[in-house]
């Protein structure tokens, strides 16, 4: 039986400091064929929509969000051998208990990759961290102008996933070329996908 729920280890300490990360800053799309520890998946998650702390009873993450609304949700592909730890799969992040949840299992980068236009580095990489969005959760809120809101929080969470990668000498890219109700169909999801981040170990160095 597959790891339906897993607790990540602690968010990391070490890595490059920021300025270092954002002059290593490349989108990478050659990755080696090897997997990826579960603490830089951990760290990459937590990056990307963490828990911070907690102000005024909210918990306040990694990345700003309009009036805390925090519309974002992220899922993590993981490939055969694709992270240690984790059988092949799609999970969803937990950014409260700082787990995962398995909602799909087996290996799904295939159909990913068809739905984002045939882009191999969609197939290759050994993870890929996809960033959607519950609109509602905004829009209720701020009617129309909350679509935008959400946009502008993806772009926070994905320049965060990138520097974690540069950080700790992975490589991402973000897409956005993609059919939207392909991507959803293939991870089994209700929320509207936004990027797609295919991570592995950047074959050639930037
Ligand atoms: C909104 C947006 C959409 C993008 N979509 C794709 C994509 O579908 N496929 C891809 O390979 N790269 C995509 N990229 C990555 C850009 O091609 C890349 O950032 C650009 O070439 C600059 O290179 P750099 O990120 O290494 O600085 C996208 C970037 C952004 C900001």
């Amino acid at each position: 039986m597959p790891v339906t729920r897993l607790r990540l280890p602690g968010p990391p300490t070490d890595g490059l400091g920021v300025f270092d990360a954002l002059r290593e800053r490349r989108s990478v799309r050659s990755f080696k064929e090897k997997g990826i520890p579960l603490k830089n998946l951990s760290a990459l998650l937590w990056a990307g929509q963490g828990v911070v702390g907690v102000v005024r009873g909210i918990m306040r993450r990694t990345t700003p969000s309009a009036g805390a609304t925090y519309p974002l949700f992220l899922y993590a592909v993981v490939g055969e051998s694709g992270v240690e730890g984790l059988e092949a799969g799609v999970y969803e992040y937990v950014p409260e208990e700082h787990e995962v949840v398995l909602i799909r299992e087996g290996d799904v980068r295939r159909g990913l990759y068809k739905a984002a236009l045939s882009q191999g580095w969609v197939r290759d990489a050994p993870l890929s961290i996809i960033i959607a969005a519950d609109f509602n959760r905004t829009t209720s809120v701020y009617g129309a102008r909350g679509i935008r809101y959400v946009y502008m929080e993806a772009g926070h969470s994905s320049q965060n996933i990138y520097l974690a990668a540069a950080s700790l000498g992975l490589g991402t890219v973000a897409v956005a070329a993609f059919y939207d109700d392909e991507v959803k169909r293939v991870l089994g999801i209700r929320h509207d996908p936004l990027y797609i981040m295919p991570v592995g170990w950047p074959r050639k160095r930037m």
